[in-house]
């Protein structure tokens, strides 16, 4: 069977709404028509990342998003802090290495988080310059205390590039709050956009760094560009007319169900999550205090293989779940419960996972998991659980 059902952590489905949207027929980039568009999406971006900063949009996915940001501040010999601990946090780091940066990394259990201590060490340590942090880790399904990180850096005297791709529009991201010089999305996780648009919100600081940065290597990714183009409130190069129409109306949709309902669902579809898999005598990757909340990455059972979890979900269900990323290949499986998911789809899928963890010989009592996730939506969502969100 093809996979039909996404539940993975990015690219989610669209709404109808987003993909008509994306329908209508391409305007001219440099008209009044489409800056007015372009002039409501950043309105909503600065909704959503909770930032009177601006808001540059990339045509790119979110690795083009990274880059920019990297590279806008680093040059030759700029000393990194690279805060590992997933396949993401770590790629910030290879970024700043490309770019000619001295990177120290601050290496992080897969699956695990660090302590304030510990980054306060770290950034004495290496006397860094700039410190990188991806704020919800989505290969290991954890997420990162942003807001600690901010402070520190800013004690310090760095300036701190956060990646929230699989954050922002979901869980809370306090971009000004918590001191993000530099904060990353992209279009196709939580935002319920469709794929090939990055984002990143820039503080004063940051800009200021970037015109001292002498030895520039990016043209496309350079932030300086987008920073005159935005004070002209348009972009540096042509955007991607149709991505764009599409994002207005995935944020829209954010704005009529409320930010704040908004990650009350994705809140309250992680914690159903978290509760089904124990329920069904599965085992979390990361401790429950810094689980993720639009990612849950479960290990698959002993004597169980991914084909017995994943392979089964896709062939018998058409229902599509993430695996595990390089150390982690065929050891977890991570279900995506972001964007526009409503609790009826969670419901389904827990359903759908129990009868294959059954089949495959996993001991579990029938309707435990999602009996254990229907109590937790119903409490946090109200008895009728078409109340998630509204449609
Ligand atoms: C946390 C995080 N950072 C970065 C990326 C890379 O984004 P993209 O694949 O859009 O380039 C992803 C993609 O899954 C991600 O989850």
């Amino acid at each position: 069977m093809i996979a039909t059902k996404l539940m993975i952590p990015g690219p989610v489905e669209l709404d109808d709404e987003v993909l008509l949207a994306m329908a209508r027929p391409v305007m001219g980039h440099r008209t009044p028509e489409f800056e007015e568009v372009l002039e409501e999406c950043w309105r909503l971006l600065g909704m959503v990342y909770r930032t009177k900063n601006e808001v540059a949009i990339i045509t790119g996915s979110g690795t083009a998003a990274m880059e920019a940001a990297v590279a806008s501040v680093v040059e030759p010999g700029t000393r990194v802090l690279s805060i590992g601990g997933g396949k993401f946090g770590e790629r910030l780091g290879e970024i700043a290495r490309c770019f000619g940066a001295e990177v120290s990394r601050l290496e992080v259990e897969w699956g695990g988080t660090f302590s304030a201590e510990e980054v306060d060490e770290a950034l004495s340590e290496s006397g860094a310059e700039v410190v990188t942090l991806t704020h919800n880790e989505t290969s290991t399904g954890v997420v990162h205390d942003a807001g600690e990180v901010g402070r520190l850096a800013r004690e310090h005297g760095a300036l701190f590039i956060a990646d929230a791709i699989t954050s922002v529009g979901g869980d809370v991201v306090e971009t000004d709050a918590w001191g993000i010089d530099l904060c990353i999305t992209g279009s196709q996780k939580c935002l319920a956009a469709p794929p090939g648009l990055g984002f990143v919100a820039v503080s004063e600081r940051a800009w200021e760094r970037m015109q001292e940065v002498r030895n520039r290597h990016a043209f496309y990714l350079d932030l300086l560009r987008y920073r005159k183009a935005l004070r002209k409130r348009t972009t540096p190069f042509t955007p991607s007319v149709s991505l764009i129409y599409g994002l207005h109306a995935a944020l829209k949709r954010i704005e009529r169900e409320t930010l704040e309902a908004r990650i009350r669902r994705h809140r309250a579809l992680a914690e159903a999550t978290r509760r089904a898999a124990e329920a069904m005598n599965l085992e979390l990757l990361p401790e429950r205090e810094h689980a993720s909340n639009t990612v849950t990455a479960i290990r698959i059972p002993e004597g169980l293989s991914d084909a017995d979890v994943r392979g089964r979900l896709k062939e018998e269900y058409g229902i599509l779940v993430a695996g595990g990323q390089e150390k982690l290949k065929g050891r977890i499986f991570r279900i995506g419960h972001m964007g526009e998911v409503r609790a009826g789809e969670l419901l389904s899928l827990l359903a759908c996972l129990e009868q294959v963890l059954r089949c495959s010989g996993h001991g579990v009592k029938p309707g435990a998991g999602t009996e254990a996730a229907r109590e937790v939506l119903e409490a946090e969502l109200g008895e009728s659980l078409r109340a998630c969100g509204g449609g």
